[in-house]
């Protein structure tokens, strides 16, 4: 299932998500489903989907919330699960079961043809962050949402107010070079971290009502596998790995022992809870006004 051809200025992010980091989340996609599942709760909780609605997950990933959503839209509903990356959308087909109200798509929602105004409910848990022009990518999402559709989504708030990414990240910059620095709106977990750019974007793709409710959030990073499995998630998944990605096998070590000596002290049984700090986004697709 090979995406079509994706806006020309998001094809560094294609190439990412085809390549190093769609196979990173496809590998952990279990264990990275539980950690992130508080987020999931939330989220879903907000978009209050009812039986027989028609739903687009955007950057749907592995497919975790899609398949969620579906359950509640019902067989009368359906959802649509969107995404660049080829590998994590072929984990999300595995894990779909015969019958179920679920599609799959490989594509850039930048300029995917959407359905015009098919969808009651546009969805995303994270993965709405990486386009080059997120005004463009949201229009072109808008059209296939009816008038008076809603749209719902999980964005990260500021790095420094989500340890579980950063605090192992920090401790990889004992033994690794850092990381390209990235301007605050280059597209990465991070580029809808201010609330007064979600606000400009989003309206000027053409929603109203805005609103961004802050939660925060404790995550456990070693989903109940106790330290180890900590350590080992930092060095599979987010800004550490990358950060250490091409380093020499003694830098990796020397790194994976300052990491587990950063998140020891957070430790509680089995399990590693760290600080995360989201937006939940919601908005409207305005309704045609009667002329
Ligand atoms: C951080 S992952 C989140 C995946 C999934 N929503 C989850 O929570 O497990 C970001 C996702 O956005 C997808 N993505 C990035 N750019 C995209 C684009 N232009 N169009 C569609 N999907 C995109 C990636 O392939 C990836 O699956």
């Amino acid at each position: 299932m090979e995406p079509a051809a994706p806006h020309e200025a998001n094809a560094d992010q294609a190439a990412y998500w085809n390549g190093p980091g769609g196979r990173h989340w496809t590998d952990r996609q279990e264990i990275q489903d539980a950690v992130l599942a508080p987020v999931s709760e939330v989220l879903i909780a907000r978009a209050a989907v009812e039986t027989g609605e028609k739903i687009i997950d955007i950057g749907c990933g592995c497919g975790a919330t899609t398949l969620a959503i579906a359950v509640r839209a019902g067989v009368s509903g359906d959802a649509l699960g969107l995404d660049i990356s080829a590998p994590m959308l072929a984990r999300a087909k595995e894990r779909t079961s015969p019958g179920a109200p679920v599609r799959w798509v490989a594509a850039d929602a930048t300029v995917y043809p959407f359905e015009p105004g098919r969808a009651d409910l546009l969805f995303s848990r994270f993965g709405v962050m990486f386009f080059a022009d997120p005004t463009l990518s949201f229009a072109n999402m808008r059209t296939g949402l009816r008038p008076g559709g809603r749209l719902v989504f999980a964005c990260w708030r500021e790095p420094r107010q989500n340890p579980w990414l950063m605090l192992p990240l920090q401790a990889a910059y004992n033994h690794a070079p850092r990381l390209p620095e990235l301007g605050p709106e280059d597209p990465g977990p991070f580029s809808f971290a201010s609330e007064e750019r979600v606000r400009h974007v989003l309206s000027k793709a053409g929603f109203s009502s805005v609103a961004m409710q802050p939660v925060n959030l404790l995550l456990d990073v070693a989903v109940g596998g106790g330290l180890d499995a900590a350590v080992e998630g930092a060095l599979e998944i987010g800004p550490a790995s990358r950060a250490l990605e091409d380093q020499p096998p003694e830098v990796r070590s020397a790194a994976a022992r300052a990491i587990r000596a950063a998140l020891a002290p957070h430790q509680k049984g089995e399990s590693v809870p760290l600080g995360a700090a989201i937006w939940i986004v919601t908005a409207a697709n305005p309704r045609v006004r009667p002329s």
